[in-house]
């Protein structure tokens, strides 16, 4: 049976990655990011089962929005998010970091699945992306990781609600992952070989890792799989 999968995010990256191996599978995809050329770009890409809508997930106008454009969904990937490298020091502006990484890496994936829970087919699924950066805390002003462990109570709410439905929802948890948009100017031969040390086996993960997780989750296999943290990292965190 093609489903239709909606990926947040989709655009770039490790959602990209996810939309295409959704695909390769036989589903119908619906990208969504703020970026329509990005997304227009990896629809074309793609193929006929690939659409897009441009939202800012972080409103519930964008979300709406969203919901729309679906009749049905079996398959949630709220894989938006990201962070800036600023550690600002005024309280204004640690303010507009904290509020910034919270509407960015939480409400994009509460307001997407809020919009398309009376959408989700029975036996649905919910894949949410944390970040290994809610394990060891993350770096630059300490947003980002919080926002991320945010993710955890609510995949953990998610999944009790959902439950009688026969619907899962989980997060995974990516460790270092490079071939994406998320590190931008941060990226140097020096950032890439700490990260990669980190791991035990001796490389950086790829987008295609993250994904072939996010589709083992959404499979039928994967009927008992819910409420849990799913780390994809080499190894940098070991078994929590
Ligand atoms: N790369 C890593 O090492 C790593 C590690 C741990 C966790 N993660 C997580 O993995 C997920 C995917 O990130 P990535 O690594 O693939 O980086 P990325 O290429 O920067 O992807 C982030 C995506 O989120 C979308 N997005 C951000 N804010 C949005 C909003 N308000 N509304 C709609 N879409 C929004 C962006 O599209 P637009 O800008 O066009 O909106 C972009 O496509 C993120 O949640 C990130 O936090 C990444």
């Amino acid at each position: 049976m093609s489903r239709t999968v909606v990926v947040s995010g989709g655009g770039t990256g490790i959602g990209r990655a996810v939309a295409a191996a959704f695909v390769e599978r036989g589903d119908r995809v619906v990208l969504v990011g703020r970026r329509e050329p990005k997304l227009r770009a990896v629809a074309e890409t793609l193929g006929p089962e690939a659409t897009w809508v441009a939202a800012d997930l972080s409103t519930a106008d964008g979300a709406a929005l969203v919901a729309r454009a679906v009749d049905r969904v079996h398959v949630i990937v709220a894989g938006a998010g990201g962070t800036s490298a600023a550690v600002p020091s005024e309280l204004d502006a640690i303010a507009r970091e904290w509020r910034a990484d919270f509407d960015q890496n939480v409400l994009t994936a509460v307001l997407l699945v809020a919009a398309l829970r009376p959408k989700l087919a029975e036996q649905g699924r919910v894949i949410g992306v944390g970040s290994i950066g809610a394990q060891l805390g993350s770096g630059y002003s300490g947003s980002y990781g919080a926002a991320k462990a945010a993710l955890h109570a609510w995949i953990f709410w998610l999944a009790a609600e959902l439950g009688p439905t026969g619907a899962t929802a989980n997060l995974v948890l990516p460790g270092y992952v490079p071939d994406t948009e998320f590190f931008g100017e941060r990226m140097n031969p020096q950032f890439h070989q700490a990260r990669v040390d980190r791991t035990l086996v001796g490389r950086a993960g790829t987008p295609a890792d993250v994904a072939s997780t996010v589709c083992f989750l959404a499979s039928p296999e994967a009927a008992f799989i819910t409420g849990q943290l799913v780390g994809v990292n080499g190894g940098t965190v070991l078994g929590r």
